[in-house]
């Protein structure tokens, strides 16, 4: 009987076992959505860390912070960035809107090679993904927040093709032009990817996967098919 209770429990923990997944890419290579799709397929939290970042970049704007080590630091000692029902809270309020804009995407790619900036941040990351099961999705998952993810992919496209996504996002509403959208995208590779601090790396053991080749949907379920 207890033996059975015991085989009986080692069974549940199987089956409640939280999962890591670790997605990471360069902008606009649409990591962001596989991931989200992903997450809602396996009905697991997504949470995007790129998110944190702006938010971050967002109040560093409005308070008109100056972009050094010390100041950014100070001032995310005094904030609160969290999710609720997969909205971005920056002091409790979301933000979600207001974070998409090119000033916020190019602001975020500076303030995140502050290491003040990504302490912060990827300690928030980590307890998120050490409470529940969690698609995360940014630049530094699998090498730096979760190294022992579970499942870890590498998503990627063309500049060209991730230059006209952009363009196709936010061109009309921010009145922007596709070779304004490629330049800042070349730019921001450039930044994350040399940074000193935990830069834009594929992890040794992630799937490499080109959303040039697959569909949106397609995508997500291919990611799927990797997760047992
Ligand atoms: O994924 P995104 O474009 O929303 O990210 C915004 C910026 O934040 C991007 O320029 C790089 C930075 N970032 C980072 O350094 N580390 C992460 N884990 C996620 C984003």
């Amino acid at each position: 009987m207890i033996k059975i209770k015991a085989v009986q429990f080692l069974r549940m923990e199987n089956v409640m076992k939280r999962i890591s997944i670790a997605i990471d890419g360069p902008s606009g290579s649409g990591k962001s959505t596989a991931a989200k799709n992903l997450a809602k397929l396996l009905n697991i939290e997504y949470i995007d860390t790129g998110a944190m970042y702006r938010a971050a970049a967002l109040k560093a704007i409005e308070q008109g912070i100056s972009i050094d080590n010390d100041s950014v630091t100070e001032m995310l000692e005094n904030t609160e960035i969290d999710f609720s029902n997969g909205s971005i809270l920056l002091d409790g309020v979301d933000v979600g809107d207001r974070i998409r804009t090119l000033e916020v995407s190019s602001m975020a790619s500076r303030i995140s090679a502050l290491p003040g900036c990504r302490r912060k941040l990827v300690d928030i990351q980590r307890k998120i993904a050490s409470k529940k099961s969690v698609v995360m999705d940014g630049r530094d998952i699998g090498t730096n927040v979760l190294p022992d993810a579970d499942y870890k992919f590498f998503i990627t496209a063309p500049l060209e093709t991730r230059a006209r996504r952009r363009w196709q996002e936010i061109g009309e509403r921010d009145g922007v032009s596709l070779d304004e959208v490629r330049e800042d995208l070349a730019k921001r590779d450039k930044l994350d990817t040399t940074r000193a601090l935990d830069p834009l790396v594929e992890a040794d053991d992630a799937v490499e996967i080109s959303t040039e080749e697959h569909g949106i949907y397609e995508t997500a379920e291919l990611l799927r098919s990797y997760v047992k």
